[in-house]
């Protein structure tokens, strides 16, 4: 059998109240990725309650999770026509290259991640009873300007966890052939079953969902939302754990109320801030030669407004910047030398995406306040419970954005 012997049988210490769990929350966010990926790598492939068994029977306790490559292998045996047509769209964690230490995103989004997505997939047993079975959650939403790392945390908490990803865009499910695009729907959901332990994550989620009230005549379209949706809500009474939703998008104001619903947790992932601006920098620069008189918490300085992918264009103008150079002073040497010069010569071609005065961008953290995760924010400043604190809600906050 595939099992390996060293992996640990004892419960992780993560949530609950014992004093174990105590010591994690007094580890910074990097600890905490160690310790989280330690316990990924370990659990590959584990005896667990739930997983499809060799002869497909799947789902019965001691079934066997196995690597995600095998996994992979196992769930091309027996596909519909239906999942065959997915197939092109599914990611073997392993294969991904970017984890967490390559993005660089307010600790508590990570956190968040690892909380909602991470442990119930690598800890299944947790979420088998009570409230956390009945009412697990089944989604989560990660919204903000372009290219803060929305689509790099999807991919670093399906590596981490070892998930298979089932990257799902619209035009996988749209299909011109009345009620194809039904099946293929409720085949995303079966294949995920399939492929579990696995994140279903859909990039530009508001291409699939746009709001009932943004004029889409389609009633097919309708069709395949309503299928998602009752699929969807499958995964919550499952006898088999192990399927998780996840999207993205820069425009949760545009989606529908029922899908929203079904993403309870709403993640701003915002324009970095200063100190972070100068870690992705970093990250980025990593591997390179820099000059002396390169500052990063100075050009970090300078870049108020870029996102990580500004950032990451930045640090590629000044490369280029320093080869231009070399290549007009004739200078064979091996290494290129980044100085300030070559971001100062960036910078002026390179600018911010967003701007913090950018309607979209101050729609986004105005939806936040009301929708999202940062909702937290606006609810501590009510100290007693009611409706009477409805009265308190400013008139701004409380009209919706959409
Ligand atoms: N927080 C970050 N830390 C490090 N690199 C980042 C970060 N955000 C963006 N990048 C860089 O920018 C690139 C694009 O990021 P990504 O595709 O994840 O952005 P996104 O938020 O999904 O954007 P979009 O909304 O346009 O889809 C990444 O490959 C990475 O190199
Ligand atoms: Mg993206």
């Amino acid at each position: 059998m595939d099992i390996d012997p060293a992996i640990p049988k004892s419960k992780p210490s993560v949530g609950g109240d014992s004093n174990e769990s105590d010591n994690i929350k007094t580890l910074d966010t990097h600890q905490q990725f160690t310790q989280w990926s330690d316990i990924a790598h370990k659990l590959e492939p584990i005896d667990e309650e739930y997983g499809e068994s060799e002869d497909g029977s799947g789902g019965t306790r001691g079934a066997i999770i196995h690597s995600p490559q095998r996994r992979i292998q196992l769930a091309r045996k027996g596909l519909s026509d239906y999942e065959q047509r997915l197939m092109g769209s599914v990611v073997d964690p392993q294969t991904i290259p970017t984890g967490f230490s390559q993005v660089c995103v307010k600790d508590e989004t990570v956190t968040t991640l690892q909380e909602i997505i991470t442990l119930p997939m690598l800890r299944p047993e947790y979420f088998s009873k009570g409230v956390l079975r009945r009412y697990g959650v089944s989604g989560i939403l990660l919204f903000g300007p372009p290219g803060t790392g929305k689509t790099m945390l999807a991919k670093a908490v399906a590596k981490e966890s070892g998930s298979v990803v089932l990257n799902i865009r619209a035009s996988d499910i749209y299909d011109k052939y009345v009620g194809e695009g039904e099946k293929l729907a409720e085949a995303v959901f079966t294949l995920a079953r399939k492929l579990a332990p696995c994140v279903i994550f859909i990039d530009e989620v508001d291409a699939l969902f746009s709001a009932r009230s943004s004029g889409e005549p389609n009633k097919f379209r309708r069709d395949i939302m309503n299928q998602i949706m009752s699929e969807w809500d499958g995964l919550n009474t499952s006898r088999k754990p192990g399927v998780m939703v996840m999207a993205a998008t820069n425009r949760p104001f545009d989606l529908d109320d029922a899908i929203l619903r079904r993403l309870p947790r709403r993640i701003l992932v915002d324009l970095p801030g200063e100190d972070d601006r100068a870690r992705i920098l970093g990250i980025h620069l990593k591997g390179e030669e820099l000059d002396s008189d390169v500052d990063l918490k100075a050009v970090a300085k300078r870049t108020e407004s870029f996102s990580g992918s500004d950032l990451k264009n930045l640090c590629v103008a000044a490369a280029q910047a320093a080869l231009r150079e070399r290549v007009r002073a004739e200078d064979k040497s091996e290494t290129i030398k980044l100085a300030t010069r070559h971001f100062d010569a960036a910078l002026k071609k390179v600018s911010p995406s967003s701007s913090d005065q950018m309607e979209s961008l101050v729609e986004l953290r105005k939806w936040d306040k009301i929708y999202g995760d940062g909702a937290q924010e606006r609810k501590h400043k009510f100290h007693s419970i009611g409706f009477a604190n409805a009265a308190q809600t400013s008139e701004e906050e409380a009209k919706p954005v959409k």
